[in-house]
């Protein structure tokens, strides 16, 4: 980690990120599935939950957090650097409604929050494994779907963007076959900032593809 997300960490982590138990050890990225996180409890306040699935150097979460302080929000990151990163982003003091989990989202989500207790899930230029050899480790699957189902409160939304056309397109085959969820907007998700992916994307001469399905 770079000394001033190091620094960063110092200082706030104890604050953001959760410390949760972690029955395989430690630096594992598996949280006890027996394990329940109650949002009022940690944010201290009733209020509507953002997910944040894979938030990287924390740019929508803190950008989200700062223009949207009546909502909580919850990110799930494996990566520690990025997680510093994001919290380099708040600057000297911690924003009270964001909390980090260093966790695989895939496997937490499946069962840290109660079902229907999620107002929005953000999955914002997933890793898009190009080779279609390692298409399958691509986090949207019909296990995620599933599990941000169960998540969504009714009229709940799940926003995605990529800037990967084969990967929007898998995204639109695996969530449009679930009839639970209903694709409501294809506009830029309206909390979400220019970050170093899509400037890479588009760059490179690819579209950015946003979607937003709503739970029905
Ligand atoms: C391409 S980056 C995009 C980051 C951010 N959403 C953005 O738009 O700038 C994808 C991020 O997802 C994280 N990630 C990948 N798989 C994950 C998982 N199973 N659980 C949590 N985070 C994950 C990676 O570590 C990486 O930081």
């Amino acid at each position: 980690m770079p000394h001033t997300h190091q620094k960063a960490w110092d200082r706030l982590a104890e604050q953001v990120v959760l410390e949760l138990p972690r029955p395989m050890g430690a630096t594992s990225t598996v949280i006890d599935p027996t394990y329940r996180l109650d949002p009022a409890e940690v944010f201290g306040r009733g209020a509507p939950l953002v997910v944040e699935i894979g938030s990287g150097s924390g740019d929508a979460l803190v950008a989200g957090a700062q223009a949207r302080p009546d909502w909580d929000f919850l990110a799930f990151e494996v990566w520690r650097p990025g997680i510093g990163h994001a919290l380099a982003k708040m600057g000297e003091t911690a924003l009270p409604n964001v909390r980090v989990v260093e966790a695989d989202a895939a496997v937490a989500l499946q069962t840290l929050l109660a079902p229907g207790s999620v107002r929005e899930v953000w999955t914002f230029f997933p890793d898009p494994w190009p080779k279609a050899k390692h298409h399958k480790r691509r986090i949207v699957t019909p296990d995620l779907v599933d599990a941000v189902v169960a998540l969504l409160e009714p009229g709940g939304v799940w926003r995605l963007a990529t800037d990967w056309d084969h990967y929007a397109e898998a995204m639109r085959e695996v969530i449009g076959a679930d009839d639970r969820l209903e694709l409501v907007s294809t506009d830029r998700a309206p909390l979400r900032p220019v970050t170093r992916f899509e400037r890479r994307g588009t760059e490179a001469g690819r579209e950015i593809t946003d979607l937003a399905y709503r739970l029905r």
